[in-house]
């Protein structure tokens, strides 16, 4: 959620980190700061606000030396002002954190007892006091930060510096990512990869529990009790070049137009075109065997686990429960032990998705996650990952990652048919078929742009916004209600489109657009005798369809945007384009901040 970045070595820290940063505010971007030793003094520099409101806070009063901790910042506990802001520390330590320490309050008043003076709201300055008193007490600062570690409950990461002790860093995490970065005579830590892409491809990734110490060429990974433990070193395929903008105007924009792209990667990895048929990694359990899958996501990839259902269940005949993970996590639902447990998430840090994970786990439910992020802590507690092939995403709002969690959805929904006997060779070849036909397909949504432009003016002046779908066409159109929601701050809600009249319909006059996802398929007059009701009582309607509903819908539809026909089975993976399309464009005119709409985050790894 909370960006870290650190280095230690031979060059100049503050740009080095500054630039980190800047790689990680879309994980969170209310305040930032950061702090280097001058001389031995620990120095900081904090600033509530974007990134700028630092850059030029270090313009007018810079920050020199080499050895360097930073932070961007997503509120939990205090308001995003330059006080709460990390770094926190003392003239004896600064410490940047990710993530919540849930023992705080007891920290706190046992701290206060000691004579410490907190400055901030924030549950973080605890661990930079706590390591504190543990100095003042005539700990060097590895048995002082390891004496704290031990304290502190909650899911963290965390890097910090001491006074005095020019090129140590030492770094910690629980339940929260940190990677170290090799490079020559310099060390880093960060939150993830990005941060380090244009600084070193040698990565070492921490696991639960790892503590380390840092100097310019070297790392020391140990356990919270001090014993050394062996952390491999890997060359990350990211590239500096790979995470820009692209000439785009938004990363959301570059993403968008990335779909047919990570669409056509991800089938590389399931698909053998010759033989049409899906070859999914191996699994370490048998997909005839499972009597049930239990979806559970947050978010947009929420919404792909609902198609997945409407896949799983109409194609594999598996009987399918689906949670949002944070519900999931306390519902305590009755499972039978031996079903598949499907984990959907882009980072795979997301706080309930894993808290879900692990009480699937404790109730003997095989783990497949469908993951974005490689390295993630998902990635390492599930019994097999199936991987999109997305890249990295930097708009907080979740788009192209969206299509290849389907993308890999609609694998494993041919694979389990297969298993379970409910798919032959050619019904599969011709699935498959569709599938590969998908890339084509999507780039050609983009001939439509202006037409989603012309949408886009009708829905910017809306105040609320109905989006109807029927079948696997619901999620869809609650992934464009959660789009315009997000980015644009315009309400919007999604309904089945047969309730429709159940209760929204009191609502339609001519001020409530209606955007209705309807390509022909077997729903397709029913769905459109729900917008001849919503039109009758003057409700103004935006329609995606297909070339072949085209002319069915231009008789009652204000509006249309017409996609290229596809099997019924990739519909919802094509259809998904032109909405979230729709609300980006809304938020351009609306003049929002698309990347980094307010409020969100893009990995929310606190509960
Ligand atoms: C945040 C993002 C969404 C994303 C959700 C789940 O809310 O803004 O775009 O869908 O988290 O994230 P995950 O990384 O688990 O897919």
């Amino acid at each position: 959620m909370c960006g870290i970045c650190g280095v230690v070595g031979r060059r100049h820290a503050t740009p080095i980190v500054f630039e980190g940063l800047r790689r990680l505010e879309y994980r969170g971007y209310d305040s930032a700061g950061i702090a280097t030793l001058v001389d031995g003094r620990v120095e900081r520099r904090r600033a509530a606000g974007k990134l700028d409101n630092l850059a030029a806070l270090l313009k007018k009063s810079p920050l020199p030396g080499t050895t360097g901790i930073g932070h961007t910042r997503w509120a939990t506990h205090g308001a995003p002002t330059a006080c709460n802001a990390h770094p926190h520390g003392t003239e004896r330590v600064a410490i940047v954190h990710n993530g919540i320490i849930e023992n705080f309050e007891t920290l706190r008043r046992e701290l206060e007892a000691a004579g410490q003076v907190f400055e901030t709201e924030t549950d973080s300055e605890t661990i930079a006091l706590l390591v504190d008193y543990h100095l003042q007490q005539g700990l060097e600062p590895k048995e002082a930060a390891l004496r704290a570690l031990r304290r502190l409950e909650g899911a963290y990461a965390v890097a910090m510096i001491f006074a005095g002790h020019e090129g140590l860093m030492i770094g910690a995490c629980h339940s929260a990512p940190l990677a170290v970065g090799f490079g020559d005579d310099e060390m880093f830590l960060g939150s993830d990869s990005l941060a380090l892409a244009p600084l070193t491809r040698r990565i070492a990734y921490m696991e639960d529990g790892d503590c380390v110490v840092i100097t310019p060429k070297s790392a020391e990974f140990m356990n919270f009790d001090g014993a050394p433990v062996e952390r491999t070193i890997q060359l990350t395929a990211l590239a500096a070049g790979s995470i820009g903008k692209d000439g785009y105007r938004h990363y959301m924009e570059k993403e968008l137009h990335e779909h047919p792209l990570v669409i056509g990667q991800t089938l590389q990895r399931m698909v053998d075109p010759a033989s049409r048929r899906v070859i999914l990694p191996e699994l370490p359990f048998d997909l005839a065997e499972v009597p049930r899958a239990v979806i559970t996501a947050c978010g947009s990839a929420f919404f792909a686990g609902m198609i997945g259902r409407y896949w799983l269940e109409e194609i594999a005949r598996l009987p399918v429960d689906i949670d949002v993970a944070s519900e999931m996590r306390y519902r305590n639902p009755p499972l039978t032990a031996g079903s598949l447990g499907l984990l959907i998430s882009q980072s795979g840090e997301t706080a309930d998705t894993l808290a879900a994970l692990r009480s699937l786990r404790e109730k003997a439910i095989h783990i497949a996650s469908v993951l974005n992020v490689e390295h993630s802590t998902m990635a390492r507690e599930s019994d097999v990952v199936l991987g999109t092939v997305a890249g990295p995403e930097i708009s907080v709002a979740s788009t192209k990652a969206f299509t290849a969690q389907l993308t890999v959805l609609a694998c494993l929904t041919i694979a389990t048919a297969r298993a379970r006997g409910k798919l032959d060779t050619l019904a599969e070849e011709h699935l498959v078929s569709a599938l590969l036909d998908l890339p084509s397909r999507a780039a050609e949504v983009f001939n439509q742009t202006d037409a989603i432009r012309a949408m886009a003016q009708v829905v910017v002046e809306a105040r609320d916004v109905l989006y109807l779908g029927r079948g696997s066409m619901f999620p869809v159109a609650m992934e464009g209600a959660l789009k315009l929601k997000e980015i644009s701050y315009i309400h919007a809600e999604a309904y089945a489109a047969g309730e429709m009249k159940h209760g929204p319909i009191s609502l339609i006059d001519r001020t409530v657009p209606i955007v209705a996802t309807v390509p022909s398929n077997a729903l397709f007059e029913k769905t459109l005798s729900n917008l001849q009701e919503a039109k009758a009582r003057g409700g103004r309607l935006l329609v995606f369809t297909d070339t072949k509903g085209a002319e069915r819908v231009s008789a009652i539809a204000e509006q249309m945007v017409v996609l290229p026909h596809v099997h019924d089975f990739v519909a919802p993976i094509l259809q998904t384009i032109p909405v979230q399309m729709l609300a980006y464009e809304v938020a351009v005119l609306k003049g929002t901040d698309v990347d980094q709409p307010r409020n969100l985050a893009k990995s929310v790894t606190v509960e």
